[in-house]
């Protein structure tokens, strides 16, 4: 008999997430019929997507939504041996039973010297959303300027270093000085505090003279609307997330972003990951290669402990994580 742990959400954010939404239960799981796997939970991703999605997919008292490593210990399904590694959608739970719709294998050539946990992060989702958010949104170019917002985060820290790799110049914002030095370190050639400079428009000016080709944006709102100001003519702007507006309890009112895409012919467009799942073998295969190259760098903010899902979750909404947010079981 396996006992599994499980967060629900309870209560739907309303606001910033509270330790108040979220119970912490524990569930005998039944035995697993034919077809099914058994997996146990290695580590857990947060991501800032769960804020607003959970809204619309989930019901109260659902399992939390979410991402894990985990390892298949049971297994009634040959497309999926004992002893194999997944990433599953099961949401934030130890153990679960699937039939295998939910569930990726990690590459069968995974490097064993790489974290498993990078598959959540780098090698994984965020990663492929810089990757095709740069490369096919924002069709950067040898010799052009990008800007990314929540840079030193677990997209944008890929965005820029695949700007570099790219022979583009790259500036970056985040909201803590320890994380402007981490920015450097992985080849940001302009970093600013958005926090703390006086004014947003002088520090994109100093940092780009000329103005932005491209701008990766995972923030939105009033950023946003600074930096459009700042887009140089034909700019394109993927438009990745609206982190800064996930918590809010009223749809803010504009700046509008009409008038600079007319007056710099600019390009905006959003998108979704999704949209490149066919690609995604491609795609992970050039960041790892990238990764074992030394070319492109990670680092991951490692919580311990299951009990800390909820803690970890609104420490990454407020911004505690430099890289991607892991919770290892
Ligand atoms: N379109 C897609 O398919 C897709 C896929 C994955 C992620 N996303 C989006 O990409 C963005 C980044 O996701 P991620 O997983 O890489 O998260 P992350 O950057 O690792 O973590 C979130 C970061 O956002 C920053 N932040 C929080 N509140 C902010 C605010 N009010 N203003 C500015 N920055 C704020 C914080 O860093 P600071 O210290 O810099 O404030 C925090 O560390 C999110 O908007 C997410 O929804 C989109």
């Amino acid at each position: 008999m396996v006992v599994s742990k499980s967060w629900l959400l309870i209560k739907h954010f309303e606001g910033f997430p509270k330790s108040s939404d979220f119970k912490l239960v524990e569930r005998e799981l039944p035995k697993i019929k034919n077809g099914e796997v058994l997996c146990e939970a290695l580590c857990f991703s947060v991501d800032p997507y769960m804020r607003p999605y959970s809204q619309y997919s989930l019901k109260e008292g659902d399992i939390m939504m979410g991402t894990q490593v985990a390892r298949i210990v049971e297994s009634n399904n040959s497309a999926f041996p004992v002893g194999g590694y997944v990433v599953s959608n099961a949401g934030w739970t130890t153990h679960s039973i699937s039939d295998g719709t939910s569930l990726t294998p990690l590459l069968p050539d995974w490097p064993e010297k790489l974290p498993k946990s990078l598959a959540l992060g780098t090698l994984g989702m965020p990663g492929l959303t810089a990757y095709f958010g740069l490369l096919e949104v924002c069709l950067v170019k040898d010799g052009e300027t990008v800007l990314v917002n929540a840079a030193a985060g677990a997209v944008g820290s890929v965005v820029g270093q695949i700007a570099k790799i790219k022979g583009c110049k790259v500036v970056g914002c985040a909201g803590a000085d320890d994380k402007l030095a981490y920015l450097k370190e992985i080849s940001f050639d302009e970093v600013f505090n958005y926090k703390t400079v006086p004014s947003l428009v002088e520090a994109l000016k100093k940092a780009s003279p000329d103005g932005y080709d491209c701008y990766f944006d995972n923030v939105g709102g009033e950023f946003s609307s600074v930096a459009l100001f700042q887009m140089k003519y034909f700019g394109r702007i993927a438009v990745c997330g609206a982190i800064s507006t996930y918590n809010d309890l009223e749809v803010s009112k504009g700046p509008y972003v009409q008038f600079p895409l007319v007056a710099k012919e600019l390009r905006m467009e959003g998108f979704l990951v999704h949209r490149w799942k066919k690609r995604y073998d491609e795609g992970l295969r050039q960041l790892i290669t990238w990764v074992l190259e030394g070319k492109l760098k990670y680092r991951e903010h490692i919580t311990k402990g299951f009990e800390n899902m909820p803690a970890a979750f609104m420490g990454m909404l407020k911004g505690e994580n430099t890289g991607k947010a892991i919770i290892n079981v």
